[in-house]
This record gives C-alpha cells, sequence and structure tokens, in this order.
C-alpha cells in the first residue's frame, strides 16, 4: 500500500469539537489512480492537507510509503513531503514574475533527490517534453497562456519524481477545451512515470481514465458541517 489510513480524526484547532475527517479505513496501493469526488466543504482539501503532512491528524495511523506520518517530528515532515509527494493547487500557484525553470527549481529546494548539477537539465527536459520551448521557458509565467501555466505546474510537481502526486480540483479556473488538455496530459505523465495519483474534484465529469473513484462522504464519516 502507498498511502493507508486507519482511524484517522482531523479538527480545525479552532473548532476542537467539530471533526472534519473521521476515517476508519482507507488505502491506495501503488501506481493506482484515484477520484475522490465530494461536495465543496466536504474535506477534501482537509483530507489532502493531512497526507501530504502539512497538518497533522488529531488521532490514528497514517502511513504512506510504509512511513508512519503521525510519528514524524515537523522537520521529518517537510522532507518527506519534498522527496515523496507532488502537489498540484487548484490555481497553480505558480510565482508570476518568475519564468518556469525558477519556479521549478523553487520546488526542488528542499529536496535531496536529485544533484543540483542535473536540476537544470532535468527542469529542461522536463519542459520540452510538456511542449514548452525556450524563448516560453524565459518569460514570466503571468505572460504564459493558461494552458502554458497548467503544464508549467504538472511538470513541477513532477520535477522530484515524487512517487505520489496529489491534486487539488486543478482545473477549476479552466475552459472545457483546457481542462481535458490537462487531463489528459497529467494521465499519460502519471502513466509513463508511474506514479500514485490522488486528484480530487467535485466535478464527476473528471472522473473518466481513473482507476477508482471513491466518494468522501463514503470513506468519510464525520458530522458534516453543512
Ligand atoms: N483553516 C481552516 N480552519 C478552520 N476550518 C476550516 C479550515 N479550512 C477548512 N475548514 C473547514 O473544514 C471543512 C472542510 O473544508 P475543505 O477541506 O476545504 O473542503 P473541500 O476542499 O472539500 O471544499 C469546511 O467546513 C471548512 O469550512
Ligand atoms: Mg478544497
Amino acid at each position: 500500500m502507498t498511502i493507508e489510513l486507519k482511524d484517522v480524526v482531523f479538527s480545525y484547532p479552532e473548532t476542537p469539537d467539530k471533526s472534519v475527517l473521521n476515517i476508519q479505513s482507507w488505502a491506495v496501493s501503488s501506481h493506482q489512480r484515484v477520484f475522490v469526488h465530494g461536495p465543496s466543504g466536504g474535506g477534501k482539501s482537509t483530507l489532502l492537507n493531512v497526507l501530504s503532512g502539512i497538518i497533522r491528524p488529531v488521532a490514528g495511523e497514517l502511513t504512506m510509503l510504509s512511513q508512519r506520518l503521525d510519528q514524524m517530528t515537523n522537520r521529518q515532515l517537510d522532507r518527506f513531503r519534498a522527496n515523496h509527494i507532488g502537489y498540484i493547487f487548484q490555481q497553480f500557484n505558480l510565482i508570476p514574475y518568475l519564468n518556469a525553470v525558477d519556479n521549478i527549481r523553487l520546488a526542488n529546494q528542499f529536496s535531496k533527490t536529485i544533484p543540483q548539477a542535473e536540476l537544470h537539465a532535468n527542469i529542461i527536459d522536463l519542459l520540452t517534453t510538456f511542449g514548452l520551448d525556450e524563448t516560453d521557458r524565459d518569460r514570466p509565467t503571468e505572460k504564459l497562456s493558461i494552458g502554458q501555466q497548467q503544464r508549467i505546474a504538472i511538470a513541477r510537481a513532477l520535477i522530484n519524481k515524487p512517487e505520489i502526486l496529489i491534486a487539488d480540483e486543478p482545473t477549476s479556473s479552466l475552459d472545457k477545451t483546457n481542462r481535458d488538455v490537462f487531463m489528459s496530459e497529467l494521465h499519460a505523465m502519471v502513466s509513463e512515470t508511474k506514479t500514485t495519483l490522488l486528484f480530487v474534484s467535485h466535478d464527476l465529469s473528471l472522473s473518466d481514465s481513473f482507476d477508482r473513484v471513491d466518494s468522501l462522504a463514503d470513506i468519510n464519516t464525520a458530522e458534516r458541517a453543512y
């Protein structure tokens, strides 16, 4: 198993009596592509933040790649995330005034998996695979098309060769054409690199091509807040 949760409970510090997550048992095996759907406010982003070690469960066992995240120090969590998890955010979160290469280099600075000497070449290779030529690589990402920005966001998430790729509604700001292109590029890259993919969205129409589709409401027994 790549991801395994057992009796994981999470509540935000402001509202300790209201659990947002209460997951008795849930697992994802390696190389699986899993789509988790659920309505807005259902706890999708919270789940992804727990899985990537950004926030800690209040109780329960969280095992990722055979390591117990719930037993790690903050420092170990940061290192684990940098070395093993790629994250694609809802709004891509690229730094607008930096070019593609520098955006990706920044994502790599906490990881030790790639020697610095190889890093630049790897970034160029990855961007070339994604069809970003030399001129576009040097421009601030805010000057690029939304389609190019989305490809840079996938490239950034994959630069550390993570075993697990996590995507939080990454297509919500895209029109239908860009959305379709994004999904097919994502699936192509994930298949090629044999990355485990965890993708969350409220939009079930994106769930084609996934190995498994889970409903968060079935996994998470926490009382809904809406
Ligand atoms: N930082 C936070 N502090 C307190 N409550 C939060 C925070 N982030 C989200 N929540 C609450 O947790 C619940 C789940 O939110 P979220 O995980 O963002 O859902 P989704 O991603 O499915 O829309 C909501 O009730 C939301 O209001
Ligand atoms: Mg969310």
